[in-house]
């Protein structure tokens, strides 16, 4: 008897098993393995045969094609982080935690892209065509030529496509959307595959833009698949706090455009609102020079951004000292404290340490290892430092400071917002036009002397 084989998939990360368990080996997640029907047999024989197929035509790199004729959505920050635009025939898939803004930010950027007269279709498989211009009417734009349908079915999704032929498509989200040769139920890691494929094959084929909207689980993982990071030529993210109204698009992966850059917005009561000056945006609560609290001049992409980062050093009463940190990596924190407590002989042992980036941005660059590490001595020794002071560099094993990049922009930003004083690495070539009374050091001992003077920790 021919024994059907089931396979057995990770929702969270998309790794198959032979047999289900409690917890999956890839990804450690417990729970999260489901069986799926298996994908449609494949082709029978071992081998593809004798069978001839056609020659296919080889050219070379030197082509004369012009450049991707990208199109604007009208929202600036959305376009730069695509690298310029959208280009035709592309998937992007844009994750998010659920109330984030997802809907509200695709909703106005097919709002603006129908009005420069190209078509624009917006599928959502979450709300009511109603509800969809219930949002319209909230964000003003109820005048956009978008056509907008209710719909889950992707073989009928695709039939209307097919005939209608738009510039840009967004479905809304590929989680809610099922084909109808797979038995498994919506969002499963099977039918989420199969969607996508269906949607990218049919973006290459047509020249459309396509957009895929996907959940993102608890931990930040766009649920259930990270094949469809694969399938598609771009990975945005829509990232914030909940309590802010700052939201970060980031770009992961982009085909078509540097892969670093961020787009920064501010939910309002009539939608996203662009933010063009983030640095201004992100110091303007920022309170009179405390104990801990330092700013950090960072890169995000292309572009400088100020953001304050604030440090809180108290005894602990727990065994283990609590370690806490928002918008920063905890690895990371542990090899500052570490360096700070043998090669600068700040102990902070029996200590709680908190850190948090102010205004909910979350910061991935070592440069600024430096600022972290001065925010952290500043709460230590409850002393603040001056308020018109930046900081950067990257801080090494040896509790030397390494030289990064670009700081031209950096000091030209912090110029620009008010600031007049930096520390920076040595090993760095600066040019001395910014206007910026710039400190080197060497290591962070010296650092610490420079900063706070001589102390006894
Ligand atoms: P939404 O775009 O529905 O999130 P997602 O699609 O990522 O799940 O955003 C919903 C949130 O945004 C909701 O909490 C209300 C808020 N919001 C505003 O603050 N102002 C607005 O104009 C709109 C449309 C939504
Ligand atoms: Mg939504």
């Amino acid at each position: 008897m021919a024994k059907q084989t089931l396979a057995f998939t990770c929702s969270a990360c998309g790794a198959s098993h032979k047999k289900w368990a409690g917890r999956c080996d890839t990804c450690g997640e417990w729970n999260s393995i489901q069986e799926e029907a298996p994908l449609a047999a494949g082709p029978k024989g071992k081998t593809i045969g004798a069978a001839k197929g056609r020659k296919i035509e080889l050219s070379d790199l030197t082509t004369k094609d012009a450049p991707l004729p990208r199109s604007n959505c009208g929202i600036e920050e959305l376009d730069r982080v695509l690298g310029g635009g959208l280009v035709p025939a592309s998937a992007i898939l844009v994750g998010g935690d659920p109330g984030i803004g997802k809907s509200t930010l695709l909703l106005q950027a097919t709002a603006k892209f129908a009005l420069t007269g190209k078509k624009a279709i917006y599928v959502s498989g979450e709300e009511a065509a109603s509800q969809i211009r219930m949002r319209a009417q909230r964000l003003g734009l109820t005048k956009a030529p978008v056509q907008l349908a209710s719909e889950t079915n992707l073989r009928d999704i695709l039939t209307t496509l097919e005939a209608e032929r738009p510039d840009l498509v967004v479905i809304d989200s590929i989680q809610t959307m099922w084909v109808d040769h797979i038995d498994s139920a919506p969002g499963s890691v099977s039918q989420v595959r199969a969607v996508a494929h269906e949607l990218t094959t049919f973006a290459k084929k047509r020249g459309v833009a396509v957009i895929l909207v996907g959940h993102v689980t608890k931990d930040g993982q766009i649920a259930g698949p990270r094949v469809v990071e694969h399938m598609v030529d771009t990975v945005l993210y829509f990232e914030g706090e909940r309590g802010h109204q700052f939201r970060i698009l980031r770009a992961v992966k982009n085909r078509f455009g540097p892969a670093d850059e961020i787009g920064v917005f501010q939910m309002t009561g009539s939608g996203l609102e662009e933010v063009t000056n983030p640095s201004a945006l992100f110091l303007s609560d920022r309170e009179k020079p405390a104990p801990g609290s330092v700013v950090f001049a960072g890169i995000e992409g292309t572009r400088p951004l100020l953001v304050e980062i604030q440090a809180l050093v108290a005894q602990s009463a727990l065994a283990n000292a609590r370690r806490t940190v928002v918008g920063w990596d905890s690895g990371r924190l542990s090899m500052i404290l570490a360096v700070l407590e043998s090669r600068a002989g700040v102990s902070f042992a029996g200590m709680d340490v908190y850190l948090n980036v102010a205004g909910g941005m979350r910061i991935s660059e070592p440069a600024a290892d430096l600022a972290v590490a001065a925010a952290l001595i500043s709460a230590r020794l409850d002393m603040s430092l001056p308020g018109d002071l930046v900081i950067f560099g990257e801080i090494s094993l040896s509790g030397g400071l390494r030289p990064i990049s670009q700081a031209e922009a950096r000091l030209k930003e912090a110029k620009k917002l008010g600031f007049s004083g930096a520390f920076a690495p040595s090993r760095m070539k600066l040019a001395s036009t910014s206007g910026m009374t710039v400190k080197k050091v060497n290591d962070v001992a010296t650092f610490i002397t420079d900063c706070f003077g001589d102390i006894e920790a």
